[in-house]
C-alpha cells in the first residue's frame, strides 16, 4: 500500500500497487505524485504513453495546471519522422518547458517553406523524408535541471548535470555540468572543474541502487570533493 496525493480530488488516497519497487521506506519511481500533499509535481515515467518517449526514474515535471499532461509539452511529434525524446534519470523539468520535435521544421531547400502537401486542394505530394531538415533524436542526460519556460529544439543533446536557465532556447548541444542561458542558449559557466566533472561522469550516481543513493545523499547534496572521492566507483 502506498499513499498517493490525488490532485484532481484534492484528497489523500490510498492505492494498492503490485509494483516490486514499492516499499514504504523507499521512494517509488512509479508514483505519479511523489511529493506529499503537493499536486503540482509528477514523476514523468509512469505517465508516458508514446513509445518514442523514454524517461528515466525519478525525473519530474512541475506544473501548476496539470503536471500529468507532460506529453502535451512535446510538440510537433509525428510518427512520420520516427524521432525520439530520451530523458535520463533524476531530471528536473520546470513548468512551461517545451520539447519541439523534428515535425516543427519545414522543408527549407525550396523557394517556399509553405507546406502545401498537408492542405486539401493543392494536390501537392509529400516530399521524401530526406528532404526535411531532420536533426535526429533529442537526448537529455541525467540530473539535468531545465528552467521555467525553456524550449529544447529538435536534435539537441544535453549532457548529464547541465542546467538550462529560465526562458532559454536550446538550439545546440550542451556539455555535461555546464550552465547555459538565453536564446540561443550559450554557456555562462561550468559548474565544476574538469577533474570533478570527470569524476562525476564516471561515478554515474544516478545508476546506483536507491539504498546507495540514500546512504550518500549528504555528499551528493553538497560540493565537497574530498568527501565525493571517498565513494568508490567501478
Ligand atoms: C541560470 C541560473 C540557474 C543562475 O545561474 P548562475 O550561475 O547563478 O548565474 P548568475 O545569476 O551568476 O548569472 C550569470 C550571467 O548569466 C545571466 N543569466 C542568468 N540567468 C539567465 C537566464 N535565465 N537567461 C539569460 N541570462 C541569464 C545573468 O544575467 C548574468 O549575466 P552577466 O554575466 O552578463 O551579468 C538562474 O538564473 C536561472 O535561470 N534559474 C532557473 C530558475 C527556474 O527556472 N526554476 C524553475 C523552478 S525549479
Amino acid at each position: 500500500m502506498i499513499t498517493i496525493w490525488n490532485g484532481k480530488t484534492n484528497r489523500l488516497k490510498k492505492e494498492k500497487t503490485n509494483d516490486m519497487n514499492s516499499d514504504i521506506n523507499n521512494p517509488n519511481p512509479n508514483t505519479k505524485y511523489p511529493v506529499p500533499n503537493i499536486d503540482t509535481v509528477c514523476y514523468i515515467k509512469p505517465l508516458i504513453k508514446n513509445p518514442n518517449v523514454i524517461v528515466g526514474d525519478f525525473t519530474y515535471f512541475s506544473d501548476d495546471e496539470n503536471p500529468e499532461d507532460f506529453e502535451r509539452h512535446i510538440t510537433h511529434f509525428y510518427d512520420f519522422y520516427d524521432d525520439k525524446l530520451i530523458i535520463g534519470k533524476f531530471c528536473q523539468i520546470a513548468k512551461g518547458v517545451i520539447f519541439m520535435m523534428n515535425g516543427a521544421n519545414h522543408k527549407m531547400n525550396a523557394f517556399s517553406t509553405y507546406p502545401f502537401y498537408i492542405f486539401e486542394g493543392w494536390g501537392a505530394k509529400i516530399p521524401p523524408i530526406n528532404e526535411f531538415p531532420l536533426k535526429g533524436d533529442t537526448v537529455i542526460g541525467n540530473d539535468v535541471w531545465i528552467g521555467e519556460n525553456s524550449t529544447v529544439l529538435a536534435g539537441a543533446k544535453i549532457g548529464d548535470g547541465a542546467i538550462i536557465g529560465a526562458h532559454s532556447v536550446v538550439a545546440s548541444d550542451v556539455e555535461p555540468y555546464t550552465i547555459v542561458c538565453g536564446n540561443p542558449a550559450k554557456p555562462i559557466r561550468k559548474r565544476f572543474d574538469k577533474e570533478t566533472v570527470d569524476f562525476l561522469l564516471k561515478l554515474q550516481w544516478w545508476n546506483w541502487s536507491i539504498e546507495k543513493i540514500k546512504q550518500n545523499i549528504d555528499i551528493l547534496s553538497n560540493a565537497d570533493m574530498e568527501k565525493l572521492k571517498t565513494i568508490e566507483y567501478p
